[in-house]
């Protein structure tokens, strides 16, 4: 058995799965490139068959980002395999993930098939992928509620029909890790063959990372993760918290090592949070903004004299070494381009023009900008056209205890200026509306969440804003030492990808229409 544990990411996939989280080609490419610098060894880049969109992120994902294994999730029919191959085939390695369900409430309520014919379709799936690839994974669905001699002549049926990984998913999160970590033994136990055993816990019962770990001990030496804990309902065992636990107590798991760089992980985390609008509780382990600050007198004194006597990880081993003060307003474009590459920043042409307009113009209202702060510009930038989309000239707002709030707003459009003014429930709801009748662009308001970027009272305020316009559910971001004029600005930012994701649709409708 190898000494290394598989780090499978499959942030991209079940964790945009988790409610109100969408995600576009630019962001998925930002994300998945950022999880290669984190060292992960597999990214799960989408399931290809679910929509074209998902089919081209999953593709411009194998196309251009180096590194880790890029694999697609597929369901057994052949037209399935057959798209999810075609997604992944360019990347420099490809992996293509089968799954079905098996417990008996699945196959009766969904899938509608006997046990039999869901063996049948283990075989005939597997063996598809095969023709393809000699990467091939495969995932009982529900596997912790299958009766277990179902679940072994599913599993041996996969190996027999090629899978080289077999994933234990406890879809629901059902178990507990004794039992779970038996689970796994049992597997390794049963099915003879050359495949390598695989955990994908979710976290119903808060025990994802216990599960995972448990099924490490038991001798699975791959573990399917997502940064912060997201996924589905309660999300996914935490990519951090696993690395993190292998990581401080290989002890427990007979030296077994990931090849994650855990400097990265804060920098991860911050990202996939921005970029999903899910906010990070401020406890949460390894990357939460109190996962290193010491509020007692007694914890403080001991923290000072030696950091061990109350810390077990070090900050700076996971890139929480406070935010280090990076430019002012005296720095040029030079430095700021510079600044971003070694942050390992890509962003370039309009974007980055953007991006250091805005810097400037924040960097003139506040002394000095950290690196979360430049984070926060760059991720508010990423993907904009500036010719084809709207930037706000101005805006005014007025609020208060009396009277009714009221916002007018300026954006400008190649070249050509348009004004509106509202009144709202309150003074961000009044600049919403203002921008809605400036820009024409309907939509509504779904999620809207705001947060400071670093702490102290001169930081920069984040908004996240998801917006529904129709059938499309875009998210939009705004920073600002300013919180209305933030949030306005997120709004226009999903306002622009409304209107990029309807230019896109349209010129999609003339391709193939008649
Ligand atoms: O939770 C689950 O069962 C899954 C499978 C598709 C692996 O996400
Ligand atoms: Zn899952």
């Amino acid at each position: 058995m190898s000494d290394q544990v598989t780090i499978f990411d499959t942030t991209l996939r079940d964790g945009e799965q988790a409610p109100g989280i969408s995600l576009d080609v630019a962001e998925k490419l930002e994300i998945a490139e950022q999880l290669s610098r984190l060292g992960v060894d597999i990214i799960e880049a989408g399931f290809p068959v679910a929509s074209v969109g998902e089919f081209e992120a999953v593709q411009a994902i194998a196309r251009s980002v180096g590194g880790p294994v890029i694999a697609g999730l597929s369901r057994t029919q052949r037209a399935d395999v057959d798209r999810c191959w075609e997604a992944v085939r360019d990347a420099d390695r490809a992996r293509i993930h089968i799954f079905i369900s098996t417990s008996p409430s699945h196959m009766e309520h969904m899938l509608k098939m006997t046990a039999a014919q869901v063996v049948a379709e283990t075989r005939s799936g597997v063996s598809r992928a095969r023709e393809h690839t000699t990467d091939v994974e495969f995932s009982p669905q529900d596997a912790t509620r299958t009766p277990l001699d179902f679940m072994l002549e599913v599993l041996q049926t996969a190996v027999e029909a090629g899978a080289t990984t077999l994933n234990i998913p406890d879809t629901v999160g059902y178990g507990i890790p004794w039992d779970f970590g038996d689970l796994i033994a049992h597997v390794r136990k049963s099915i003879p063959g050359d495949y390598v055993i695989s955990t994908h816990c979710h976290n119903d019962l808060g025990l994802a990372v216990a599960n995972s770990l448990a099924g490490v001990k038991a001798g699975a030496r791959q573990v399917e993760v997502c940064v912060n804990g997201l996924g589905e309902r309660a999300g996914n065992a935490a990519l951090e918290e696993v690395v993190m636990a292998l990581a401080i107590r290989p002890d427990q798991f007979d030296g077994l090592g990931t090849a994650v760089r855990s400097e990265e992980l804060a920098k991860t985390s911050r990202l996939v949070s921005r970029l999903t609008g899910y906010p990070l509780q401020y406890n949460k382990a390894v990357v939460g903004r109190n996962a290193f600050a010491h509020e007692s007198g007694i914890h403080q004194h001991g923290v000072l004299a030696e950091r061990s006597t109350y810390e077990i990880i070090d900050a700076a081993s996971v890139g929480q070494q406070g935010s280090q003060i990076v430019l002012g307003k005296h720095s040029g474009r030079h430095a700021f381009g510079d600044t971003l590459a070694k942050m390992g920043l890509s962003i370039h042409g309009d974007a980055l023009n953007s991006a250091f307009t805005r810097f400037k113009e924040l960097a003139d209202r506040k002394v000095t900008l950290t690196e979360a702060d430049l984070e926060a510009i760059v991720a508010e930038e990423l993907g904009t056209s500036v010719e084809a989309e709207f930037a706000l000239e101005s805006l005014e707002v007025v609020g208060g205890t009396v009277g009714v709030p009221r916002a007018s707003v300026v954006v400008s459009r190649a070249g050509t200026k348009s004004e509106a003014t509202a009144e709202g429930d309150g003074m961000i709801d009044a600049a919403c509306q203002a921008i809605r009748a400036a820009t024409g662009v309907e939509g509504s308001l779904t999620g809207f969440n705001v947060s400071s970027v670093t702490g102290g009272v001169d930081a920069l305020g984040d908004v996240v804003v998801q917006l529904q316009a129709g059938e499309l559910r875009v998210s939009g971001r705004g920073v600002s030492t300013d919180v209305v004029e933030a949030s306005a600005r997120a709004y226009l930012n999903a306002t622009n990808r409304v209107v990029r994701a309807l230019a896109r649709n349209e010129r999609r409708r003339t391709e193939v229409g008649p």
